[in-house]
């Protein structure tokens, strides 16, 4: 399972990436806002900035919503670094650029996923990642787990190359819960991530071996 963090911050991105366990960097215009990352020039440096930091896929996200916009973004975005994915949203000319891309060989992720059938189209189109968000079907007291399981089940099924990024990651659970339904990537915040290193007995049993090492050093 891949771990990709998702956030525009570049310490956060740093600090995931210095455990040796992060394979990319997820953004979208709501996180490179939450940095005061603002202005077309000063986004597509921040970019550049995270490739430099990760080891790994970067997903940018365009901005337009229609076809010609898309391409003329996810190309420039494409351009910029080996590492970057071009984010585009589950909508007719999303997938209309989806198909575009991948027939150019242009990786893809497809976001703002919350049905099968949405993620089943984007498999269609080529999309080397699709986003489902199970954080906001949770939220409204939908089951974003079972997302995850129904696109696992479909892409199996044909096998599609798509890979299922589950996103929308709020807390370590989720994370297990993705593992044990084969989700191939998670996408989440830094605190889901360090938070899987977290159990009481694993710093009850390291004090008590310290304590016990002293005695006889
Ligand atoms: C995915 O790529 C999105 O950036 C993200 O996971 C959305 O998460 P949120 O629902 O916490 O905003």
């Amino acid at each position: 399972m891949k771990f990709f963090i998702d956030t525009a911050n570049l310490d956060e991105i740093a600090e995931a990436q210095a455990l040796g366990i992060l394979d990319g960097v997820t953004t979208n215009p709501s996180l490179m806002a939450k940095e005061g990352i603002t202005g077309e020039q000063n986004i597509l440096n921040h970019y550049v900035k995270i490739c430099e930091i990760v080891d790994g896929d970067v997903s940018a996200e365009v901005i337009s919503t229609d076809f010609e916009g898309m391409v003329k973004e996810g190309e420039a975005l494409a351009a910029l670094h080996p590492q970057i994915v071009v984010k585009l949203p589950l909508i007719a000319d999303g997938i209309k650029a989806c198909k575009y891309f991948s027939d150019k060989g242009i990786r893809t992720n497809v976001t703002l996923v919350f049905s099968a059938g949405q993620a089943l189209l984007a498999a269609k189109a080529g999309a080397t990642y699709v986003s489902p968000f199970l954080g906001r079907l949770d939220d409204i007291s939908t089951d974003g787990l079972n997302l995850i399981a129904e696109i696992r089940q479909i892409y199996d099924n044909y096998q599609f190359n798509t890979q299922i990024l589950a996103a929308s990651i709020r807390h370590t659970m989720h994370v297990i819960d993705c593992a044990k339904l084969g989700s191939d990537v998670m996408t989440g915040p830094l605190k889901s991530i360090t938070g899987l290193l977290k159990h009481p007995l694993t710093d009850i049993g390291l004090a008590k071996f310290l304590e016990d090492y002293k005695k006889g050093n």
